[in-house]
């Protein structure tokens, strides 16, 4: 039986509960504010942790969705505080966001710590929102539901259905071609996101948000509902109430964790064709956590887990035909009898309990274990001399010939040497050829940017060539596609393998086998090892600088050092 918590246990109790002179500070100040002692006597503190911004298209709903948050945590007999967190917005946020994941996790983490908070709320979906605002909670370990900020709608032009990002690239493909003219191009820049909301594809977005429902932070099929669907703020409402009772049933994070809960959070991964990002998020997740976990768990997993989404960039659809399809709860009920079904979750029930009764509608969208989408899967770890540590590709998103190949190689010391090279007309690349691109790891770029799916070269694209394998230690958006072998490790820009290939090398990839081959001997390998030089670290100063000391290789999960391990944070002394 749980023991429910009494008024006087609340940690907000610290601040407002004494009769002291700092607790007369604090109840003084929220009188300031116009609240009274009705206002928060024995109620539960409730931080909603919002990720809205001006600038971040995908969270502008989130303003008014706080509003209806604290609706419920009213009901429910909360006392909600709305506190902002940095939004993180994908596309506007240069070199990258993920250069800021570790910063929102630690402010995240933060917020609650130094506030008077029992509990919390987490607004976000924008791709590293969702990683950010979990790991900083997790670390905290506070009561935290997570509300998702919810795909938006389908994007149309001309009758034809466009998702972001994936219709982006192929779009821009047939213009580079000149088969797409500037009008129409302009008309389909006008009509791929119609709507707030994140991206529609199963992008990192989609895959972070179910990913959180599969961990057991959110209500039953939170992450699929589409974010102007009037069923979302009703669960923006019902999420607020429920934050109140997990405060009294003191359901923390690290009570719904386990290894057994991300090993479900990995199979719905899997089953969704999710994003290659979410290895690097999980692993940080769930390390936070203390559980011990490597980019290994996610390869055997792949051989049993098909692709079962019938979504975009892995399938056809985009996350509102998934939704109507019967969404997340529907597609873990086809994957019951390969889930851990007693899990906790923020409902209080069990996994099993919350997917209870779920059916699929469009037999289409959401398919079967026995009848997939893809049974290539959606991750491969591929390991090697040129890879020592490990880099993944989504065989499921690649053309099947290219699972098996080996080519010459073209290198690019870095993005920009790249984008100088690859449309000249005079480039002496075939479709048979390797694209290796260096610097572009967590050092490198820095942040790791989303520059592994290397443009196709303009002369090939003419030819008619949309995929070739592309090698790189970066990250490839979750809407991006192709033969894209991400997350080389170590990264070049430390001394890894990467940085000593050179064009006319040959790489040889076995993505059944699971192996990547650089064709140079070990005394070759050895010789250009002894002549590198490290580059200098591209940020001297500030926020750059402790990220270049501090953050880990793409395998480790991309944590700081300092926040990677789990353990209980101290509280604050409140004096
Ligand atoms: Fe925000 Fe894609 S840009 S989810």
């Amino acid at each position: 039986m749980t023991t429910r918590k009494r008024p006087e246990d609340l940690r907000s109790h610290r601040w407002f509960g004494p009769n002291d002179l700092r607790s007369f500070g604090h109840r003084s100040r929220l009188r300031q504010m116009g609240y009274d002692a009705e206002d928060w006597t024995g109620r539960p503190v409730i931080g909603i942790i919002n990720t809205w911004s001006d600038i971040n298209p995908c969270h502008v709903h989130l303003r008014s969705r706080a509003e209806d948050v604290k609706r419920g945590v009213l009901q429910a007999g909360g006392f909600p505080l709305e506190l902002p967190a940095m939004s993180l917005s994908e596309s506007f946020v240069k070199p990258t966001t993920m250069l800021y994941r570790n910063m929102l996790a630690m402010e995240v983490e933060e917020l609650l710590r130094s506030h008077p908070l029992d509990g919390a709320v987490l607004l976000g979906g924008c791709d590293k929102t969702t990683p950010g605002l979990l790991m900083g909670a997790i670390s905290m370990d506070i009561p935290a539901i997570f509300v998702p900020a919810g795909p938006m709608l389908r994007g149309n032009w001309h009758g034809n259905v466009l998702g972001s990002g994936s219709d982006s690239w192929k779009y821009w493909d047939e213009k580079r071609a000149g088969r797409i003219t500037d009008e129409q191009w302009a008309e389909i820049e006008g009509g791929i996101a119609r709507s707030y909301g994140t991206c529609m594809v199963m992008g990192t977005a989609a895959t972070m948000m179910a990913v959180a429902e599969a961990l057991g932070f959110t209500l039953p099929s939170a992450s699929s509902i589409p974010a102007p669907d009037a069923n979302h703020p009703r669960m923006a409402t019902q999420s607020g109430r429920r934050a109140v009772e997990m405060v009294w049933e003191d359901l923390t994070p690290s009570k719904i964790l386990s290894a057994e809960t991300v090993d479900n959070a990995i199979k719905v991964h899997l089953a969704m064709g999710g994003s290659t990002n979410c290895i690097i998020h999980l692993v940080a997740i769930a390390r936070r956590a203390g559980i011990k976990l490597d980019m290994n768990r996610f390869d055997e997993l792949s051989r049993e887990i098909p692709v079962i989404a019938n979504v975009r960039p892995s399938g056809a659809f985009l996350m509102e035909d998934f939704y109507y399809a019967g969404g997340i709860k529907a597609l873990m009920s086809q994957l019951r009898s390969v889930l851990d079904l007693d899990r906790p979750t923020v409902t209080g029930k069990t996994v099993g309990q919350n997917i209870e009764g779920a059916e699929v509608y469009k037999a289409d969208v959401i398919q079967s274990l026995n009848n997939p989408v893809s049974r290539d899967g959606a991750t491969a770890v591929l390991k090697g001399n040129l890879a020592p540590r490990g880099c993944v590709i989504k065989p499921s998103a690649a053309e099947k010939r290219l699972h098996k190949h080996r080519g010459k190689v073209i290198a690019f010391e870095d993005y920009n040497h790249m984008a100088r090279e690859i449309d000249r007309e005079d480039l002496d690349v075939t479709a048979d050829h390797v694209l290796v691109l260096k610097n572009a790891g967590p050092q490198g770029g820095p942040g790791m940017p989303e520059w592994g799916m290397l443009p196709i070269p303009k002369k090939l694209l003419k030819q008619g060539v949309r995929d070739m394998i592309r090698i790189s230690d970066g990250r490839m958006s979750g809407t991006s596609y192709g033969a894209c072998i991400l997350h080389v490790a170590p990264e070049s820009f430390v001394g890894g393998p990467l940085a000593f290939v050179q064009t006319g090398d040959e790489i040889e990839i076995d993505v059944p086998a699971r192996k990547i081959h650089l064709h140079i001997s070990d005394e070759e390998m050895a010789r250009r090892k002894a002549a590198w030089k490290a580059p200098s670290p591209k940020y001297p100063r500030g926020y750059g600088a402790m990220f270049s000391e501090h953050i880990g290789q793409a395998d480790d999960g991309c944590d700081f050092d300092f926040l990677s391990q789990a353990g209980k944070v101290s509280e604050p002394e409140i004096h």
